[in-house]
């Protein structure tokens, strides 16, 4: 369905404080999403996961590389022809409270999108029919759609919201949903429901999902099966089978991240077999070797003159960008587990 070959985004900002800045949100990005499949990015704050969403979805552009979405590369199309495209491919949003107009009813909110759609394919443009399609697809997502459709935003519960915001993605029938940190602003009892529905979607209707989040315990909900990539700073580090990296990562910045799950063992010395929390980012530190190696405790002066590429490791397709992959012992990784 996608297949993205070497993405890259850098901006080039100005401002009054910080002067010139160039930022690599990413730095050639590679991967395969199949149809009716998953796939996963997981990473801290700034490492471009939301840019990667937004070039996905066509909000954003990317100045490198390759994407081709059923097997047709959209760069070397028009922008009017690559839209039908970028259509198929809807994205939820982090944050249920601002994505939806707060002056509008869940109807009307509905109404809209599914008006235009009927246009497009010759369906029931009607008010009744608009109204059957919306209530379908309220039901879908789990709500009861006599009670929610006369409702405002405000009126409903986080949880809700982003029910609302996954129908109003599936108005237009994509065939591919990515749900950028969609879980992280919702109340954690609600947590589970919202990413059991999209599992859901993506086994009923056959929905490819992009999965993006800076949490292990919700990537690895995503599915069996499904990819996970993790990226530092705008480049996959390491990449495999999401069961297969969680529980034998083998990059260090992976290793940190698995182990930065329970705060209160966060809070432990790090000891001998346990790595250190990791250090504030400077974003302005530029280098030609491994991102990560300022930041790790196995860096060496290879890790600091020469930036290590994706290569495999072992038999199980895991690759991993780093000089000295091994399997250390994580702390926190049974917590992982434990907790989905
Ligand atoms: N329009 C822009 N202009 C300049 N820099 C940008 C722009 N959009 C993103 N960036 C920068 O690109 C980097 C990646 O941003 P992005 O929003 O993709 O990160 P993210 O992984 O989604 O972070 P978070 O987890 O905080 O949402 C950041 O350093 C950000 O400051
Ligand atoms: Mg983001």
């Amino acid at each position: 369905m996608i297949e993205a070959r070497g993405i890259t985004r850098t901006y080039h900002s100005r401002g009054a404080f910080t002067g010139e800045r160039t930022v690599h949100a990413l730095r050639g990005v590679d991967f395969t999403l199949p149809k009716g499949g998953a796939v996963a990015f997981i990473g801290e704050s700034g490492c471009g996961k939301t840019t990667l969403g937004k070039i996905l979805t066509g909000i954003e552009t990317f100045d490198g590389g390759e994407l081709v979405v059923d097997g047709v590369e959209l760069s070397k199309l028009s922008p009017r022809k690559r839209a039908p495209y970028f259509r198929r491919i809807q994205m939820i949003h982090q944050d249920p409270y601002s994505a939806l107009n707060p002056t509008r009813t869940i109807e009307q909110i509905l109404g809209d999108p599914l008006r235009m759609r009927a246009k497009e394919t010759g369906g029931a443009s009607s008010a009744s029919g608009v109204r059957a399609r919306a209530s379908e697809l309220l039901e879908l997502v789990g709500l009861e759609p006599d009670g929610v459709l006369p409702k405002y935003p405000h009126q409903l519960s986080g949880g809700q919201r982003q029910r609302v915001v996954i129908a109003r993605a599936l108005t237009v029938d994509p065939e591919v949903l990515i749900a950028d940190e969609a879980v992280s602003m919702i109340d954690v009892s609600m947590r589970l429901g919202i990413l059991a529905l999209l599992h859901d979607l993506r086994e009923r209707l056959g929905i490819s999902l992009v999965f993006i989040t800076h949490d292990v315990a919700t990537a690895r909900y995503v599915g069996e099966g499904a990819e996970l990539h993790v990226i530092y700073r705008g480049q996959v580090i390491e990449s495999g089978l999401t069961d297969d990296v969680i529980q034998g990562p083998v990059h260090p910045y992976t290793q940190c991240l698995l182990s930065a799950i329970p705060i209160m063992r966060g809070l432990e010395e790090p000891g001998p077999d346990r790595l250190a929390p990791l250090a504030p980012l400077d974003e302005k530190v530029a280098t030609d070797g491994c991102l990560f190696a300022p930041r790790c405790p196995f860096a060496t002066e290879r890790c600091t003159a020469e930036r290590p590429v994706l290569e495999a490791m072992g038999e199980s397709g895991q690759l991993h960008a780093c000089f000295h992959p091994t399997a250390r012992r994580v702390v926190g990784v049974e917590i992982a587990q434990a907790a989905v």
